[in-house]
């Protein structure tokens, strides 16, 4: 396999754990799976980390509310994200916690370093703090009467006693850094946005606070801890460890460090695109990659919170339509990248006329007519009567090339124009009537030709619905689909067997809008 011994190292944010997991940190989750699922089935050895943000006054508030230690409290919805995981089959190698000890270790042992080479100062902070953001505002960048543009609340007065990191010291090089790596941010509108910052002139941030009690302290003052995002951002590397490992630097970033890609929201995109690299020209690691900024997700066109109540439940979402489906909506319908909206009755029209009508479709009524007329059985044939196998090669093409750059609406939009095109020439070329007029090796070459582009669609879609490809691979009668092993199959004509093919059964039942809770 060519790129056997190549590691594969993407992450999804931290997600805080300050609330249950709602359908933005579900979206982000769901795109990193596919991402890490097809690097997989193209033989890397791959490491998808995900995990929980636990630090900070924010979560130490809602603890409070609940009236439950934070530590407990954090316990709580760690597992409530780990369980939305499993529901949406998402395969994550590790699930990284910034409550765990081997990652305060981590977290000590990179300040220290930071601080010895200096970058670390002490100054008085006077300032504003927007705590759902948990980010220093500026006048400039809040709405009037000081009110945070995101979350709408007014942000605080802050002024204390606090530890600097200093972040100015690193303008030119990270300015050299994203000219010398045009890639490093990614899609080129984020990397607009970073080279827009870094022009103001980066500043130097506060990175330990003295009123929040709820985090890592710092080890040249106990009295504080250190920033939320300073200590979540490392969650990235401590995650890496193995539970038998000494938490050091050097054991964690051994294997999978730098990471290929951090995949995050737009709205985190300056701690990881400035903050980040920087802190690790500081300690003197190697940098990420790549970042992926994509867009935020709206409903019925609207901007979603849950005092106007117009959110999306994961968890319902799930358990009416199933996961692949809210998979597959969400990578299908929106480009990765940009914003997007959710409404139902998108979401039914999308799974309707791709997966019931399209793909389903298509693979009933080759398998109905190979059943029925040649006891599901067919050997493979070179005639090419639908005239699709350059489009076939042409598709996969494509879609390895738009997979490469995380261009997942496109890369499936690729393989569902193989299967408009396949549905279209099989009704034109009709192999039932072909026959009735007795033209059966015509007929039998129509349903090979089907059944193989079917076989080829089922490994490209594999990472986006691998339920579904699952149920799909075992209908085509070729068996187990083994994700590490199928890549190898991929290809018109690939395979050099017939078919045996199973009964057909619908994979996506038509949803019917009448019937649907609103
Ligand atoms: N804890 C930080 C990340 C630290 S990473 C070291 C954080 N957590 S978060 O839970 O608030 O957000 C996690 C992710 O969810 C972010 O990438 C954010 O962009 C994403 N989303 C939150 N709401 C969203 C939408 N409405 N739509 C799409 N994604 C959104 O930030």
């Amino acid at each position: 396999m060519p790129n056997k011994n190549q590691t594969f190292y993407i992450t999804s944010p931290l997600y805080y754990v300050n609330d249950l997991p709602h359908i933005g940190s579900a979206y982000t989750t769901i795109a990193c799976d596919t991402i890490a699922r097809y690097k997989r089935l193209r033989g890397f050895d791959v490491c998808f980390l995900t995990g929980t943000d636990e630090h900070g006054q924010k979560i130490f508030k809602s603890a409070n509310e609940k009236k439950m230690s934070p530590q407990d409290h954090c316990d709580f919805i760690a597992s409530k994200f780990q369980e939305l995981w499993k529901l949406l089959n998402i395969q994550d190698d590790k699930f990284s916690r910034t409550t765990d000890k081997k990652h305060y270790a981590i977290v000590q042992e990179f300040f220290n370093r930071v601080h010895k080479n200096g970058d670390i100062y002490e100054a008085n902070y006077e300032g504003l703090y927007c705590e759902p953001c948990e980010d220093f505002k500026l006048e400039k960048d809040l709405l009037e009467g000081n009110i945070c543009p995101v979350h709408k609340q007014k942000v605080q007065d802050y002024k204390e006693k606090n530890y600097f990191f200093a972040l100015s010291k690193y303008q030119d090089k990270l300015v050299d850094h994203l000219n010398k790596n045009p890639d490093f941010i990614q899609p080129v509108y984020r990397r607009n946005e970073v080279l827009g910052w870094v022009k103001e002139g980066l500043k130097d941030f506060p990175i330990s606070r003295q009123a929040v009690s709820w985090g890592i302290p710092l080890p040249i003052e106990k009295t504080q801890t250190i920033y939320v995002w300073f200590d979540a951002l490392l969650g990235y590397i401590s995650g890496l460890l193995n539970d038998d490992e000494e938490p050091t630097l050097e054991n964690a970033m051994k294997k999978y460090w730098p990471s290929s890609v951090h995949v995050i929201g737009k709205d985190i995109l300056r701690f990881h695109a400035v903050y980040w690299p920087c802190m690790l020209m500081s300690a003197e690691f190697p940098l990420p990659k790549k970042v992926f900024g994509h867009g935020f997700l709206t409903k019925d066109g609207e901007k979603m919170g849950k005092t106007t109540g117009n959110i999306i439940d994961p968890y319902e979402l799930i358990n009416e339509f199933g996961a692949d489906a809210v998979r597959f909506f969400f990578l299908k319908e929106i480009s990765f990248g940009k914003d997007g909206d959710y409404s139902k009755e998108n979401f039914i029209n999308r799974i309707n006329s791709d997966l019931a009508n399209n793909l389903g479709n298509l693979l009933n009524r080759t398998l109905n007519i190979v059943n029925k007329n040649f006891n599901g059985e067919l050997e493979k044939t070179d005639i090419d009567i639908l005239g699709l196998k350059d489009k076939t090669k042409q598709a996969i093409e494509e879609f390895e090339s738009h997979m490469e750059k995380l261009e997942l609406k496109e890369a499936l939009d690729s393989v569902w124009s193989l299967v408009d095109a396949t549905n279209k020439s099989f009704s034109d070329k009709a192999p039932w009537k072909m026959l009735k007029n007795d033209e059966i090796e015509s007929a039998k070459a129509c349903l090979y030709e089907s059944l193989e582009i079917l076989r080829n669609v089922t490994i490209l879609v594999s990472s986006f619905i691998p339920e579904t490809s699952s149920k799909l691979y075992e209908q085509l009668g070729c068996g187990k689909l083994d994700i590490t092993n199928s890549w190898g199959y991929i290809g018109y004509g690939k395979t050099n067997t017939g078919f045996k093919v199973q009964e057909g059964k619908p994979i996506f039942p038509r949803l019917e809008k009448a019937t649907l809770k609103k």
